[in-house]
């Protein structure tokens, strides 16, 4: 396919086709709303942060083996811009690839990755089960339990709020904020179900 720039039409059912497991779609749909907060935040341009999060995780399901190399593949295929694939490339820095974050949208999407997951389960333990009454304080707790969500890489985030050149608190505060963002517009916009833990 001739490279183009992708609309959410297309990305949406890129992400459906390689993907059938709900807990994926939603983190994919997560990280997209994150990523569109944050671009809003710093007026950038949304709707390429917000795709470039849709689809960062298309291969795992079916190649978790090689995950960040089978995407940049698709990606190719399916004619995404070059800016677009070394962004979703970079989320696997240290990890699935050498593809260092560079600038503002890589270093953001390696950072937020990791953290969706710590908020939704910080959320779920929650009487609430929400994110609405949700602070940040709440979330430097269980940071500080290695048990909790153990399966959060930590490291990851903390490197990536040092790339950006943000306290962990305040982190975790835009986070909260993005993801009640992402609930308010995108549900409305018949984007997404929200899971109850939103
Ligand atoms: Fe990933
Ligand atoms: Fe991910």
């Amino acid at each position: 396919m001739e490279k183009h720039t992708p609309t959410r039409e297309e990305a949406l059912a890129l992400l459906e086709n390689f993907t059938r497991t709900g807990a994926l779609i939603n983190h994919a749909k997560a990280v997209e709303g994150v990523m569109r907060y944050m671009a809003r935040k710093h007026g950038e341009d949304e709707e390429k942060w917000g795709l470039i999060g849709l689809v960062h995780d298309i291969d795992y399901e079916i190649f978790p083996e090689e995950h960040c190399t089978k995407t940049k593949e698709i990606l190719e295929e399916y004619g995404w811009p070059e800016e677009y694939i070394r962004a979703v490339v970079s989320h696997g820095w240290g990890i699935c690839t050498d593809v260092k974050p560079q600038n503002l949208l890589e270093k953001t999407l390696y950072t937020i990755d990791e953290l969706t997951g710590l908020v939704t389960a910080c959320a779920l333990v929650r009487p609430s089960k929400s994110v609405n009454d949700m602070k940040a304080k709440s979330v430097m707790k269980k940071w500080k339990q290695p048990s909790f969500a153990a399966g959060v890489n930590r490291e990851v985030i903390a490197q990536g709020a040092e790339m950006l050149e943000i306290e962990l608190k305040d982190l975790f505060t835009d986070v909260i904020m993005d993801i009640k963002y992402f609930v308010r517009v995108l549900s409305f916009l018949k984007y997404f179900n929200p899971p109850v833990y939103f």
